[in-house]
């Protein structure tokens, strides 16, 4: 047994952006079909091809937007081959991932799934194989409150309102399947789709492509490129997937550790990719950090099964010390979009034929969906590390504080495999004694799944727990993910 003890300081820190929390779903294995659409399907229940046992799980989780529609498909995905009548739309080979595309989800489509589902969109253009004009004119298409030809079409095609569309993506990954520029190059694309972009829509808010963390030198020559023309960059993505050549299922302890460290590679990154973009950043406009993609990436996700993998409370405890890292970086970070929604990854929700399943890594997502908009309380406490084989450190726990309307959200993990930890958080930010219900995330074996025929081998609990002379005293048990939510005093 470890015992902490913690302290939540009565001072605000920056706010929590709601999109942190936001998710990414790209035309890849079986992430759209039949993840989202599944057509006349008269199996499995949809409201006009769209399947309503995701959209019911997803409704819950108030995903605040979703990327679409890729990833490296993005670059290879010409717009107007998914409008107009579903039987007239051409069959395409999706490139990167090695499957037929039959362009039955286009943009009406994922418009609607957004709105099934309450999340604001967010495309993806195709810079890597497309033109200015055909991304100019999808926001048009998307966005133009006018009567254009291009907006009159959006109408015919039963959409008479615009969509407004605010998060435009400038390519995917330039520096690979985008396209394998330089960065010089992809900036000067940038600066010439990103003007005609604007010009077409100056509401929307532009994404360009950054670094991963095996080229960081992207970030610094793309913003020196980008000096007078500042304004046009609205964010700058960085793409870190974890985990790789590691088994989702049959991982060994010592790997579970290695995981968990390799978010101090997405904390060193964040923490350089927000540095640049302040001092690129001018007095009357701000660069932000979004990390476009994340996740967990085991060696079972492969080209072959459309990147499939299982989910464990490894990627519960991974999720939630990812959100906590992300917290810190509340100042700078103003998107978050896990990779990919369903049966992709590190998906939030697993199907089989009709039936499917909410992955550990979607019950965190729920868990601290509390912190979404919550100005960060600072969390003061001693805490035992471990390193890692590769030198990176694990705390054995790790806590996050937010405060909005009047009610502190605290989310604990215990990322130990085998301590139990007695935890005792003073809450110096003002609440009142009193009972409280915990909402708790743990298992029996850290290996613990759930699966479409098995769909609640993981899932949280309530666990009774009490404030007394302004100190929370909790028990976590070893690989648990735990939240709470208390009224301030005012
Ligand atoms: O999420 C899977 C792929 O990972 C995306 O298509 C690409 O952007 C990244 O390399």
């Amino acid at each position: 047994m470890i015992s902490i003890s913690a302290r939540v300081a009565n001072s605000s820190g920056p706010a929590v952006s709601r999109y942190l929390y936001s998710h990414f779903a790209e035309h890849l294995g079986r992430c759209i079909y039949p993840g989202i659409w599944v057509g006349d399907s008269q199996v499995i229940e949809n409201e006009g091809g769209i399947r309503l046992d995701v959209v019911s799980a997803l409704k819950k989780l108030r995903l605040p937007a979703l990327r679409w529609p890729g990833g490296c498909f993005a670059d290879n995905y010409h717009w107007r081959d998914g409008i107009g009548p579903r039987q007239s739309r051409p069959k395409r080979y999706n490139l990167w991932w090695l499957q037929p595309e039959k362009n039955e989800f286009g943009t009406h489509e994922f418009i609607r799934f957004c709105d099934m589902i309450g999340a604001e969109p967010y495309i993806c253009t195709n810079v890597g194989s497309g033109t200015v004009e055909e991304a100019r004119s999808w926001i048009e298409y998307c966005n133009s409150h006018q009567s254009t030809a291009l907006a009159d079409e959006r109408a015919q095609n039963g959409s008479p309102h615009p969509f407004n569309v605010k998060f435009w993506g400038v390519g995917n990954e330039s520096w690979g399947c985008g396209g394998s520029m330089y960065p010089e190059y992809y900036a000067n694309l940038f600066r010439q789709f990103a003007t005609y972009m604007k010009a077409t829509d100056r509401s929307i808010s532009l994404v360009a492509c950054g670094s991963h963390p095996g080229i960081p030198e992207w970030d610094a020559i793309f913003l020196e490129r980008m000096k007078g023309t500042e304004h046009l960059v609205d964010y700058l993505a960085l793409h870190i997937y974890s985990a790789q050549g590691i088994s989702d299922l049959h991982y060994s302890d010592e790997d579970y550790y290695q995981v968990l460290g390799q978010i101090q590679i997405m904390d060193s990154n964040l923490s350089r990719a927000a540095e640049l973009c302040r001092a690129h950043s001018t007095s009357d406009h701000r660069i932000k950090v979004i990390l476009d993609e994340w996740g967990t990436w085991f060696k079972e996700a492969q080209t072959s099964n459309g990147l499939y993998q299982q989910s464990t409370m490894l990627d519960a405890i991974f999720a939630a010390l990812s959100f906590h890292c992300f917290h810190r970086h509340a100042s700078d970070l103003f998107m978050t979009n896990m990779a990919q929604t369903i049966n992709v990854l590190q998906a939030l929700i697993l199907t089989e034929g009709p039936n499917m399943c909410c992955t550990p890594t979607y019950h965190v997502y729920d868990l601290l969906s509390g912190h979404r908009d919550g100005k960060v309380l600072p969390v003061e406490a001693q805490i035992p590390v471990t390193t890692t084989k590769d030198g990176h450190a694990v705390p054995a726990a790790s806590l996050s504080a937010t405060e909005k309307d009047g009610e502190l959200t605290l989310s604990m993990v215990n990322t130990s495999l085998d301590e139990t930890i007695n935890l005792s958080v003073a809450l110096d930010c003002g609440a009142a004694d009193q009972e409280l219900t915990i909402r708790m995330l743990t298992a029996d074996n850290v290996r613990a799944h759930n699966t479409p025929k098995e769909p609640d081998t993981v899932k949280p609990t309530d666990v009774q727990a009490a404030i007394t002379s302004g100190k929370l005293s909790l028990i976590l048990p070893p690989f648990t993910v735990a939240s709470v939510q208390v009224p301030l005093r005012k």
